[in-house]
């Protein structure tokens, strides 16, 4: 049977009603804590709520400090304060990834060494890994791509071999698992990101998780201005003030968004069973489609489904984004890699980065969130046929 002509050649479209690529899940509950976190006017940071969801959390994931932030941009910046390396020291990057992993390194005068990634996934191509290890490397910042852990096992013995401190951005995989514990338990520290693009969200947010005594403490006055705040009031001494004992900046979090961390992790487990439901929708309804793939999901993780990608003929790839748009489905492009950046052009690497351009030139980002209803689903699945069936 001829299917009916694509909307971008003048057909009509799929959805009139544009299919969203993400959305936030906010509901009564959030919208209650929020409120009486205002009305108790505890509204400024550390307070209550923040104490309350980082315990929570900490239980969940398993994890023996967790400390809420005001984003993953903070946790990665703090990440590195707390381990004062000497300016210079090198930092190994994915170059597939958001600007916040090389953030980190780099305002802590660090310089950052950019790594190519699996062209299947956009994770850390650890294969590669070690060519870019040298005297000066003192630690390396995976990423869980989409959500889906990177290969830990295989990063954390390089870490061990060379003495390498390990940053894990779980930005993107609150909620995955890998090798059967939650991100957040394999690296030295981990950051998750709670901005509302996020699987849960506070509105902004991140958190900043590590098993370290040491570190844990460090965190703790230098989130807070370098200031001993967090035991003065934790411990209830009765001198009367707290110290400035060290340097930092302000990243606690509000009380007002600690509220809703709280009720949004009470429905996390069930908002990332849905973005399953849909994944396994997508794959089943999309598989065999010629010239279409998926993105690997690392051995032994199970993924939080964070985005649903998909692998197109890269020379088709813009048409196709088009082409699904002009039906009513808002895919997208992800992540320019960092080294064709602006910012990042002049870091004297002459290398291509040959995986994270195959894994660019390919990607696109089909919709998945809770809200995604039933209708929407098989629109997006329905969108993808036809355009695929009229390339
Ligand atoms: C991999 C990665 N790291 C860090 C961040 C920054 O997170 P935030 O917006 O909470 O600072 C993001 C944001 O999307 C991200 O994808």
């Amino acid at each position: 049977m001829q299917s009916a002509p694509l909307a971008i050649n003048g057909g009509k479209p799929l959805s009139s009603e544009p299919v969203l690529i993400h959305k936030p899940m906010i509901t009564e509950e959030d919208i209650q804590a929020v409120t009486e976190a205002i009305r108790s006017t505890f509204v400024s940071g550390d307070g209550p709520a923040c104490r309350e969801f980082e315990k929570q959390l900490s239980a969940y994931l398993g994890v023996k400090h967790v400390l809420f932030l005001n984003s993953c941009t903070t946790a990665l910046d703090l990440a590195f304060m707390i381990k004062d390396f000497p300016a210079g020291s090198e930092v190994i990057v994915p170059n597939f990834t958001y600007t916040s992993t090389a953030l980190g390194p780099i305002l802590n005068n660090m310089k950052i060494v950019l790594a190519d990634v699996r062209p299947d996934n956009g994770n850390l191509d650890v294969q590669k890994l070690e060519s870019y290890i040298t005297e000066k490397t003192v630690a390396i910042c995976p990423v869980d791509y989409a959500g889906n852990p990177a290969e830990m096992d295989e990063i954390n013995a390089l870490a061990r071999k060379y003495g390498l401190y390990v940053v894990q951005d779980s930005a993107q995989s609150i909620g995955s698992k890998y090798k059967g514990l939650y991100t957040g338990n394999q690296a030295d520290v981990s950051t998750f990101s709670f901005h509302g693009t996020k699987n849960m969200t506070t509105g902004e947010g991140g958190a900043i998780v590590t098993n370290d005594d040491t570190l844990g403490d460090l965190i703790k006055v230098m989130r807070e201005k370098g200031t001993d705040k967090y035991s003065f009031l934790t411990d209830n001494v009765t001198r009367g003030y707290y110290e400035y004992v060290n340097k930092g900046n302000s990243y606690v979090q509000s009380n007002i968004n600690g509220a809703m961390g709280v009720t949004q992790l009470a429905r996390l487990n069930a908002m990332n069973a849905i973005r399953k439901e849909i994944a396994e929708f997508y794959l089943s309804e999309l598989t065999g489609i010629e010239g279409l793939d998926f993105l690997r999901v690392t051995e032994g993780a199970d993924s939080n489904w964070h985005l649903f990608g998909i692998l197109v003929p890269a020379e088709k790839k813009y048409w196709i984004m088009d082409a699904l748009r002009a039906e009513g489905v808002m895919c997208n492009v992800h992540y320019t890699p960092l080294h064709r950046n602006r910012y990042y052009k002049d870091l004297g690497t002459d290398e291509d980065f040959p995986g994270s351009m195959q894994f660019f030139n390919q990607l696109l980002r089909l919709p998945i969130y809770p809200s995604l209803t039933q209708g929407e689903r098989e629109i997006v699945a329905e969108a993808v046929r036809k355009v695929f069936s009229q390339m």
